[in-house]
């Protein structure tokens, strides 16, 4: 978890990485042109004001010559319509730049986290991917709009500011800008520390959301070991740390605004004064007096801006950070070159290429791990005909979701390999299989949309009737009818409004719906009541029809037929049979059924028992 918690960062700007960034919106280098080219305008025009009334006191008012009035003050209006125009192109370019830089993130991440393997999910938790998609996806955004914005503008207009300074007097452009290394060092202290207090409180706040997630999501867990209490005080202590981070970081910028403040009004007044000499002897005009006044107060904003954004970059750099991290996050399985250009990807594939599937599985001394944990399998051996159909079967941790999950290649072997019929998956592409494979994992996952829509999952193009039929051949066509809407059924978040079994039989029937040679079921461990068990037993015999299949089975009831049931213990197969076979050999499997049907004898008998005494 280490990993993903909310990091400090005390780094310094890290310039490769914003460039990195900006490579990765590149296609809107036209927006951020024009954002360059509206700063520098904008930088332009509120330079040259104070110019104009230096043009209008020492002429009109000094020398009271109000010739060429009317076109100054033509070029003034000018002026203040470029201004206004130039205002407007850079909001809208800046709002839109700043959704266009949200959406590509969003865009880029979206089709990384389909490419990336389920290994990846194991380890990532999913609160941490969904920050980067959408808080850091924002402020990246936000920061690269607004931010960039003041940067370009602040620097543009001290440089103009200061020349033009120099050329009317350098003296009293020195005068003028005495305080301005003061200013810098000030701002870019207080800056600094602002940072590091805004981090404190950001980062108290994704504890307290944390928290909140947290208590929401266990809400039952907590109302049912009755930890109320507990976490309350927990969270007390969230939000007393936040109130004294706010109070910290509230007392930093209340120290900072008056020092600020002070700097500006020396600046003038050094300007004031220096400046009234020099116009007694006559070295500088009245004019150009009233410009120092105004650049001295008008140069202040931007030294503070420039040491506020740049802050900003370093604070939103944390965002960057993770956000590319997941970007450049490579699947760890992945098609090479060559077999991606014969087979196509996910997004173009190429299926005339793709040579037919028989259904022959072999495990060729397969040893695997999970990133984190010891070795799941080791030197597993086992072939599969195609057709057959083969059950898994053993204690919780056995191995037997690792088995099917390295078939269906979610993830790979460490070591050995799984050769579908006869060639190793690896020289396949991952899409040639998937197509051909059938699957209902263990937590059966429904999209929120409706009945239909989940089904249709697994072949878009699928017709209605097509989907009714896949529904009916595995049982559930009349609970669906049942339901309010039949098939347009909303199914909620997670399919959370229908109860497990039926989720399992949608998912059913999605996994036939495009007729795969493979059929892979991952038996959900949850109890299920009767009724639901008999329609998944008869939805299973049907769909296995055909097909090489795969039943990891918890209930022993299901897999009575199967031809193969291989007891699954610490990633090794204990015992391989029938199921007549395996009870005659009266070992484990035999013990593990007779185990069930007593527990189920006896439960049956205790519900059977307050109908008697009712009777
Ligand atoms: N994603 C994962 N990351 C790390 N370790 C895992 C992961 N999934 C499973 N394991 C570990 O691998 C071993 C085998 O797990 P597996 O899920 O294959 O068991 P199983 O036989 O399917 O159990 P169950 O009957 O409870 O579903 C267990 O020790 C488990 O802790
Ligand atoms: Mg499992």
């Amino acid at each position: 978890m280490s990993n993903f918690e909310e990091q400090d960062y005390t780094k310094q700007l890290d310039v490769s990485l914003w460039i990195k960034l900006f490579n990765i919106i590149k296609a809107y280098r036209k927006e951020l042109f024009l954002l360059i080219a509206l700063m520098v305008l904008l930088a332009g025009a509120d330079a040259v004001f104070p110019l104009m009334s230096k043009y209008a006191i020492d002429t009109f008012i000094v020398k009271g010559d109000m010739g060429g009035f009317a076109l100054f003050a033509a070029g003034y209006m000018g002026l203040v319509v470029v201004q206004a125009l130039v205002i407007y192109g850079f909001l809208m370019n800046s709002g839109n730049l700043e959704c266009k830089v949200v959406h590509q993130i969003r865009k880029v991440g979206f089709k990384k986290l389909q490419e990336l393997s389920f290994s990846y999910y194991d380890n990532t938790p999913v609160g941490w991917i969904m920050s980067r998609m959408t808080s850091d996806a924002q402020r990246i955004g936000d920061v690269i709009a607004w931010s960039f914005t003041d940067l370009i503008w602040g620097p543009a207009i001290i440089i103009l500011v200061a020349i033009n300074m120099f050329i009317l007097d350098a003296k009293l452009a020195i005068a003028a800008m005495l305080v301005f290394p003061l200013l810098a060092l000030a701002s870019f202290h207080f800056q600094r520390i602002m940072l590091k207090n805004h981090r404190e409180v950001r980062k108290m706040n994704s504890k307290i959301t944390g928290a909140y997630n947290e208590g929401i999501n266990g809400a039952r867990t907590t109302k049912t070991l009755v930890r109320e209490d507990k976490n309350f005080e927990e969270f007390e202590n969230l939000s007393g740390g936040m109130r004294k981070a706010s109070i910290k970081a509230a007392t930093v910028s209340a120290i900072y605004l008056p020092i600020v403040i002070s700097l500006g009004s020396i600046a003038v007044g050094l300007v004031l004064w220096q400046g009234g000499g020099r116009v007694r002897l006559n070295l500088i005009t009245y004019g150009t007096y009233s410009v120092f006044i105004a650049y001295a107060m008008q140069i202040f904003e931007p030294i503070q801006q420039i040491a506020r954004v740049l802050s900003e970059f370093q604070s939103a750099q944390a965002s960057a950070e993770r956000t590319l991290t997941l970007l450049e996050t490579e699947p760890d399985i992945v098609d090479s070159e060559e077999i991606a250009a014969i087979y196509g990807d996910s997004v173009n594939p190429k299926p005339e290429n793709w040579p037919a599937i028989n259904g022959d599985i072999t495990f060729e001394n397969v040893s695997f791990n999970y990133k984190t944990g010891e070795k799941v399998l080791e030197d597993f051996n086992l072939h599969i005909q195609a057709g057959e159909k083969i059950a898994l079967v053993g204690e919780t941790g056995a191995g037997k979701s690792t088995i099917v999950n390295l078939i269906c290649r979610f993830y790979e072997p460490s070591s050995g390999s799984i050769l579908i019929d006869g060639v190793d998956y690896r020289k396949r592409s991952q899409i040639w299989l998937q197509s051909n494979l059938g699957y209902v994992l263990q937590s059966p996952h429904l999209f929120s949309g409706t009945v239909a829509d989940n089904i249709r999952y697994a072949k878009l193009d699928a017709t209605d009737e097509e989907v009714e039929a896949a529904a009916r051949t595995v049982s559930a066509y009349d609970f669906i009818m049942e339901l309010e809407k039949g098939f347009d059924t909303q199914v909620g978040e997670g399919g959370g409004r229908l109860s497990s079994g039926q989720k399992q039989l949608i998912s059913f029937a999605r996994a036939i719906i495009a007729d795969p040679k493979i059929f892979v079921l991952d038996e959900a461990t949850s109890s299920i009541d009767t009724e639901t068990e008999r329609m998944i037993q008869k939805a299973v015999d049907i769909v296995l029809k055909g097909r090489t299949s795969f039943i990891v089975a918890h209930r022993l009831s299901t897999i009575r037929s199967c031809d193969r049931i291989l007891v699954i213990s610490e990633g090794r197969i204990k015992e391989s049979g029938s199921h007549r076979q395996l009870m005659r050999r009266r070992g484990e499997y035999f013990n593990l059924y007779t185990n069930q049907f007593k527990e189920e004898q006896s439960n049956r008998l205790l519900q059977a028992e307050p109908e008697k005494k009712a009777l």
